[in-house]
């Protein structure tokens, strides 16, 4: 079956499931994954039972779609993602992202867990993501273009929504929620930066770095739908403190920054 045919089936397959047809699509990533929990008359969905899709392995990541309502929003949410270093080509880790396109989302907040860069950071900031580098060498449109979803030559320069931006920042500010905003920079992993690289990132304009949410973006960005992005700071990356840095300490930031970045986003859900 080709690419397109698997991205129908797979719609399909939801389909049968759910009445509902969410206009926001949400990926929660690591330790976010809890907000997928207050989504009301959830029907829930395995990604091991989806056909096509993959299944991820990451501890910390469950692999489930919740279809439900987050306020006033029909949303389909995204608990659990793909990540290249898993070792799946990005054809496979943007996959689910063109299915729940291919449902009908207009609107995509990526959240994720990220590294600060900017030394003004500090762990369990939020930081809305305001452009992004790619550093990988990939890209999730390399190869024949599907002309039935996008250009060949995607436009990244409005990738992230300057009207979700604002709005982001305005709620920030109603609930007292302090909001960093920077630049995303995309590394492979799934080895943790040297200090070096991190460096390097800051030289070249990054304020956090990660291992995610660039390829959803850019094929977001090919079906024309609007982004919002949200990193949470787990850690400062290498070699900005004193200190080694480790999986438990990105988790365990990432839980106590829940309570926080829940209330943000559904408060910008029921203002979008
Ligand atoms: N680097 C890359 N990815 C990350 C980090 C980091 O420091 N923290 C959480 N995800």
């Amino acid at each position: 079956m080709n690419y397109m045919d698997k991205i129908k089936e797979s719609i399909r397959y939801i389909k049968e499931k759910t009445k509902m047809k969410p206009s926001i699509g949400l990926i929660l990533g690591s330790g976010l994954g809890s907000l997928g929990e207050r989504i009301k008359n959830p029907t829930i969905i395995e990604y091991k039972d989806i056909p096509n899709f993959p299944i991820s392995t990451v501890k910390g990541h469950k692999g489930q779609l919740i279809i439900g309502q987050l306020g006033d929003k029909d949303v389909i949410a995204m608990q659990g993602r793909f990540h290249y270093y898993e070792g799946y080509p990005l054809d496979e880790v943007v996959f689910p992202i063109r299915v729940i396109i291919g449902l009908g989302i207009k609107n995509l907040i990526v959240t994720n867990a990220a590294g600060g860069v900017d030394e003004s950071f500090k762990p369990g900031d939020l930081m809305i993501i305001n452009d992004h580098i790619n550093f990988t060498g990939q890209n999730p449109l390399r190869g024949k273009n599907l002309e039935e979803l996008g250009p060949r030559f995607v436009d990244m320069t409005l990738s992230y929504d300057k009207a979700l931006i604002a709005l982001a920042k305005n709620i920030g500010g109603k609930l007292n929620i302090s909001l960093k905003e920077g630049v995303y920079m995309w590394f492979t992993g799934p080895t943790y930066e040297t200090p070096a690289e991190v460096k390097l990132a800051r030289t070249l304009g990054a304020s956090a770095v990660g291992m995610s949410t660039v390829p959803e973006v850019i094929v977001a960005t090919h079906q024309g739908i609007k982004v919002l992005g949200i990193s949470c700071i787990t850690n400062m990356a290498a070699g900005v403190l004193d200190k080694p840095l480790n999986h438990e300490e990105v988790i365990e930031t990432s839980l106590m920054v829940k309570d926080k970045f829940e209330k943000l986003v559904i408060e910008i859900l029921a203002n979008m």
